[in-house]
């Protein structure tokens, strides 16, 4: 069976790629390699024994979206990852993310109604709960209004999904909301690779410890929150890429759902900023050098997940504990450093 994986030599898109062929998936990936590089499926076969397809073109692109769909006709699904993801940039460029963000979801998705593919899965974000009144925070919390451009094109995305399966039968979606995805392969051979100063706090942890940065900047410690310092759930990306499969798998074998289903993926477990920083210490056996300064402008207080829906329904929890994602990111930042 062949599933195309859109943005799947990306750091999220890579790591399933790998469970879907383990699983016996066919993959085909369309990625333009803005954010992530060709030698990523090189890297996916030596961990599979089985080289991915990749094609490399932008799927705004709707003449050769069109055209893939066509010469793809044995497709029975879509994972579809490829998208901009940095909420800063999003703020002082917001038509470039509705452009590529919205603009590659519709034809991706009359591609798909075109050729009668029906399953879709979409990486959306607990950025949609904005800070929610209970917590932890589950499917049915209001979206709130998004506090940036790229979480907006999130919630766009998941109200485009919802009119599209409610008004084609055949078509069926699941919208996944991520939390704080971190780690990397066991193998250390696929892993998150930022472009430049990285955003997220672990991929800036790493490289502190590496060397590439000087310190981490511990944004706010004045948080209602047990040591000041704001609250996520952090989850293992392969726990995460295995609730794509199983998405996948649920929407093949299930032929009756009207409207798109949504599950929180996540552990369940908040932990703080600096609860992280010495889980880190404790797994790089090293002490890592960071600062306490202002607050990021946008950032939410405490969330974490209530993750009974994708337990309950997916029959999937994530399995592996923060040591373990810390340890995983950590292999994957020295491995990098061995290359260099
Ligand atoms: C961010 C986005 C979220 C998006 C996700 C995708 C915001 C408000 N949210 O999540 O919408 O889906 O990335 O990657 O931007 N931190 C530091 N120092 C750093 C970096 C981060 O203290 O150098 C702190 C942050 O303040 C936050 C936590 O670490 O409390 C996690 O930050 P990050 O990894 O950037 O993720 P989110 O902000 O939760």
């Amino acid at each position: 069976m062949k599933v195309l994986v859109t943005g799947g030599a990306g750091y999220i898109g890579s790591h399933t790629v790998v469970e879907l062929q383990e699983k016996g998936f066919e993959v085909v990936i369309v990625d333009n390699l803005s954010n992530s590089y060709k030698e990523v499926v090189r890297n996916i076969e030596r961990i599979t024994g089985k080289l991915p397809e990749l094609e490399v073109f932008d799927l705004c692109d709707r003449n050769k979206t069109m055209d893939f769909f066509r010469r793809h006709n044995d497709i029975i699904g879509v994972i579809h990852f490829a998208a901009y993801k940095a909420v800063g940039e999003s703020v002082k460029k917001p038509l470039k993310y509705y452009r590529n963000n919205i603009g590659s979801l519709v034809n991706i998705l009359e591609g798909m109604k075109e050729n009668n593919i029906r399953s879709f899965v979409f990486s959306s974000s607990c950025t949609v709960y904005g800070q929610p009144d209970h917590l932890p925070v589950a499917e049915d919390a209001p979206v709130r209004k998004a506090m940036s451009p790229y979480g907006n094109t999130k919630q766009i995305s998941e109200e485009i999904i919802t009119d599209t399966v409610e008004a084609n039968p055949h078509m069926k979606g699941i919208l996944l909301r991520y939390f704080n995805p971190i780690g990397a392969h066991e193998s250390a051979l696929i892993g998150e690779l930022p472009l430049g100063v990285p955003d997220n706090l672990v991929p800036f942890i790493t490289q502190t410890a590496i060397g590439i940065r000087d310190k981490l900047s511990v944004f706010g410690d004045d948080y209602n929150t047990p040591d000041g310092t704001a609250i996520r759930d952090y989850i293992h990306v392969v726990d995460l890429a295995k609730a794509h499969v199983i998405s996948l798998n649920r929407m093949i074998n299930d032929q009756d759902k009207t409207k798109p289903e949504i599950f929180n993926l996540g552990t369940g477990i908040g932990y703080s900023v600096l609860e992280a920083v010495k889980t880190f210490e404790k797994v790089a056996q090293q002490p890592l050098n960071y600062q306490v300064v202002d607050r990021r402008p946008g950032d939410v207080e405490k969330v974490w997940a209530d993750t009974s829906l994708a337990n309950s329904e997916l029959g999937w929890k994530a399995e592996r504990n923060l040591e373990e994602m810390m340890r995983s990111a950590w292999n994957w930042e020295k491995e990098l450093a061995n290359k260099r």
